[in-house]
């Protein structure tokens, strides 16, 4: 039987992936904080779903997920969508922080959480959902691609510390362009916006072909691969 938990379940990409995990046959063990969401999910399929409230932010999270583990009897895959995001021209540091706290911190603590468990379990996959905005600091979203660039940095450093180990365990990471989810809810319009179904498929596509990075969609692709050629003394003028 092939187990997943999705963390970030409880809307947007997670939940989507959530579902198609399910269509495939897969039992999955389901976390976020809004427990009524994970609860009206479970519904679908009461014997090949189990949820716990998690928030990442929290250090009792790894415990929580330990225990989602065990109900479902083992994980191989560990998919994780927990995020937050949000425009911050203004430098809100409360916005700042708390985003930091969850995709810097909340990050670290159930990636290590997961890595930890394959390593003394006999491996496994761990696929994140991190961001096209890593690749450069952008000056509406200080935190979050600041973080997302920890993000792509950190699954890049635990897939080598992986190989040094000879640990069996690979890694997706995940990196979409704008996706219409509640994450990008408000007045901006945003461009090239892709719909959820459409990320979430391509998204488990490379997830189940363990491609190591993924850039969703092939528009996105080749705008990041042109952003990433920008010299710093261009970027730092772009009014973005
Ligand atoms: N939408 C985009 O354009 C876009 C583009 C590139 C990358 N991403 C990334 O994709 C990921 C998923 O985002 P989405 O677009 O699908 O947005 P979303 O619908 O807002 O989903 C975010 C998920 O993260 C969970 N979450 C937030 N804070 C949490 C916490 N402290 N503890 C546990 N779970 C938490 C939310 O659940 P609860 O609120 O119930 O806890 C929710 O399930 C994020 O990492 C985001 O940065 C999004």
């Amino acid at each position: 039987m092939k187990r997943a938990v999705v963390i970030g379940a409880s809307s947007g990409m997670g939940m989507e992936i959530s579902k198609l995990l399910l269509a495939d046959g897969w039992t999955i063990g389901i976390a976020a904080r809004r427990a009524d969401k994970l609860m009206a999910f479970k519904e679908l399929n009461p014997d090949r779903i189990e949820f716990e409230t998690i928030d990442v932010t929290t250090d009792d999270a790894p415990d929580c997920l330990l225990s989602l583990i065990d109900r479902i009897g083992g994980m191989d895959l560990f998919f994780y969508a927990s995020g937050i995001g949000k425009q911050n021209r203004n430098l809100d540091t409360d916005i700042e922080i708390k985003t930091v706290a969850t995709n810097g911190l909340g990050f670290t603590r159930m990636i290590d959480a997961a890595f930890n468990y394959m390593a003394n379990n006999g491996g496994g996959h761990i696929a994140c959902i991190s961001s096209i905005a890593g690749i450069k600091g952008l000056g509406p979203a200080p935190s979050y691609s600041a973080t997302k660039a920890f993000q792509n940095c950190y699954i890049q450093a635990l897939e080598q510390l992986a190989n040094q180990r000879h640990l069996s365990i690979t890694f997706t990471d995940i990196r979409p362009g704008f996706v219409d989810t509640a994450l990008l809810s408000g007045a901006h319009k945003y461009p090239m916006l892709m719909n959820v179904e459409y990320v979430s498929r391509k998204i488990y596509s490379a997830v189940m072909r363990q491609k190591h990075i993924c850039v969703i969609d092939w528009r996105w692709s080749i705008l990041a691969r042109l952003w990433s050629c920008v010299p710093n003394f261009i970027w730092r003028k772009l009014n973005l």
